[in-house]
């Protein structure tokens, strides 16, 4: 089977982005890094990318002004001029329309740092922290219109403790996301989820093997 071209979308420093292309060096991985595109000219996740070989578009959305249709319009085009077949949002902090999105059903994936549906939005370390979570971790999730909502494919669970500061569980949470985005993305390169009634199903069942979805600290 021919490997998925991925396109990974940054705004900013590229470490999951940089897991992906870790993860795709292995020839046996069903997915390739074939694009990778930031909103922002100075992304330092493209200098990571370029050193890596990979292709790089700049699609900056204040060259747009308010026209946001202009700008996805722009972005479909870089996706099509690679002839992409999966997109991992990996830290892109542009909200997309729902015109945008319902072109990639299926197909566009985000993470998120928590362990959702809790903490939606920014600051979710610092949340989890003041809500006195005892666990915390991160969400790989495909894309919907509504923000980080969207049917669930992997999650990674940390314990938090008692003396963590955001910034310690920022670091492990972190480390989570870059085992379970590879993870993610290879199930889907691999046609292996399907989403039924709102939810994944991996392999035709909902959880086949809850440990094999669920990656843990
Ligand atoms: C990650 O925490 C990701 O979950 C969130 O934005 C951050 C991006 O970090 N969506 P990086 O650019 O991948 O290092």
């Amino acid at each position: 089977m021919s490997r998925k071209r991925v396109a990974v979308l940054i705004s900013g420093r590229g470490s999951n982005m940089a897991a992906l292309i870790e993860a795709a060096k292995d020839k046996a991985y069903p997915a390739e890094i074939a694009l990778v595109l930031s909103n922002k000219p100075e992304a330092g996740g493209l200098t990571t990318a370029r050193a890596a070989g990979i292709a790089t578009e700049v699609v900056d959305h204040k060259t747009f002004g308010k026209d946001r249709a202009a700008f996805e319009r722009a972005l479909q085009t870089a996706l099509e001029k690679h002839r992409i077949d999966i997109v991992c949002l990996a830290g892109f902090m542009r909200l997309l329309t729902a015109d945008f999105v319902n072109r990639w059903p299926e197909r566009l994936i985000n993470i998120h740092p928590a362990l959702l549906p809790a903490f939606k939005g920014l600051d979710t370390h610092k949340r989890a922290l003041e809500a006195g979570a005892k666990v915390h971790g991160a969400t790989v999730h495909f894309v919907v219109a509504e923000m980080d909502s969207g049917p669930i494919i992997v999650q990674g669970v940390v314990a938090l403790r008692d003396d963590d500061t955001e910034q310690m569980l920022s670091q492990r949470v972190l480390a989570v996301e870059h085992r379970i985005y590879p993870q993610a993305l290879r199930l889907v390169a691999e046609g292996r989820v399907r989403v039924v009634d709102g939810r994944c199903l991996v392999d035709g069942v909902p959880v086949p093997d809850a440990a094999s979805l669920i990656a843990c600290e």
